[in-house]
């Protein structure tokens, strides 16, 4: 009666174990209330040793409980991947749900170029009217640099907190997304590291990083300034720090470039070997949260000759906010 196999919604809770790995223990979030428990049906299956999970038992609207919503939110701050599969969307779902994670974000690219405020981005190669373009064409390379590890919209003033990111059609091969953990990197990094780390900051510049695989629009790069966050974040929520790097990070002030390129090119690696990361394939009504904060991503080449793929995503303003470089002393 009443016991924990009864509930199926369970939380889990993440522990810093002795040996520096992360480890996750399931407990049941709900034990102390079963009116909340036979209200929910959220199912949440771990993906990774690191992070990630696999979440079933809710459909993506405007309309979702309280409690869902804040299931979402405690998983987030827990797993910081969430895969939802066979979610019937649509942009008006998402956009509504988007809005009970908070404030949806100006996708960047439209905004810097035209100054149009849309919250959607279009990741792939269908357009709006259903075309295709091929790899020949400059969006497709354009998104090339998503192949880069990187944390969405770091190179903002406020970064995100999460992207969410929705399947329409998928390509038979490649495009997955894969996932690796700056908390977890961070977790396995030595004392004498993260005192190293701790009190630096980093400059991210879009301008740096995408301009690696193709020009930036200049209106583009002029409303994107190098803005400066602190190295080392920390979850307010339950404590965990994580190092704030990927292809954005472009130097420490007060270091020379080279010295700045090794610690950040040093970190990047750190969280990016083979066992440390989770590629995601792609099936059609997947909807995938990720959490900017702490999480690098990377697409996978995929044949856009050949194949389809589109995928709309939104993304959630974030809390800590960085300083614009340079404008202390302007
Ligand atoms: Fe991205």
């Amino acid at each position: 009666m009443g016991g924990r196999s009864d509930f199926d919604v369970r939380f889990a809770e993440l522990t810093l174990a002795a040996s520096g790995q992360f480890d996750y223990s399931i407990v049941d979030v709900f034990s102390g209330n079963p009116d909340l428990a036979t209200m929910n049906q959220l199912n949440i299956e771990p993906l990774h040793n690191d992070f990630g999970a696999r979440v079933t038992g809710t459909a993506f609207s405007g309309d979702m409980s309280d409690t869902d919503v804040a299931l979402i939110r405690d998983a987030i701050d827990t797993y910081s991947l969430l895969c939802f599969p066979d979610q019937d969307m649509t942009d008006e779902k998402q956009l509504a749900f988007t809005r009970l994670l908070g404030e949806p974000e100006a996708e960047h690219v439209t905004f810097g170029s035209t100054g149009k405020v849309t919250y959607f981005g279009t990741v792939g190669n269908v357009q709006d009217d259903g075309s295709k373009r091929g790899n020949a064409h400059a969006s497709t390379h354009y998104q090339t640099g998503n192949q880069l590890w990187h944390s969405d919209s770091s190179f903002r003033e406020i970064p995100s907190f999460v992207s969410i990111l929705h399947a329409y059609e998928v390509p038979g091969e490649g495009g997955a997304t894969a996932f690796a953990s700056m908390r977890a990197g961070y977790a396995r990094l030595a004392d004498d590291m993260r005192e190293t780390i701790e009190p630096l900051h980093v400059i991210h510049d879009y301008v740096f990083s995408r301009s690696q695989v193709a020009r930036v629009d200049p209106n583009h790069a002029a409303s994107l300034p190098p803005v400066m966050h602190r190295l080392v974040r920390e979850n307010p929520a339950n404590g965990l720090k994580n190092y704030y790097v990927g292809s954005h990070a472009r130097s420490i002030p007060g270091w020379s470039g080279i010295d700045s390129r090794r610690l950040l090119d040093d970190l990047l690696k750190r969280a990016t070997q083979p066992q440390d990361i989770y590629a995601h394939h792609w099936q059609v009504g997947d909807t995938v949260i990720w959490d900017n904060r702490c999480m690098l991503h990377r697409g996978t080449d995929y044949d856009a000759d050949r194949w389809r793929r589109r995928m709309r995503q939104t993304r959630v303003v974030g809390h800590e906010k960085g300083v614009i470089h340079g404008s202390a002393t302007r």
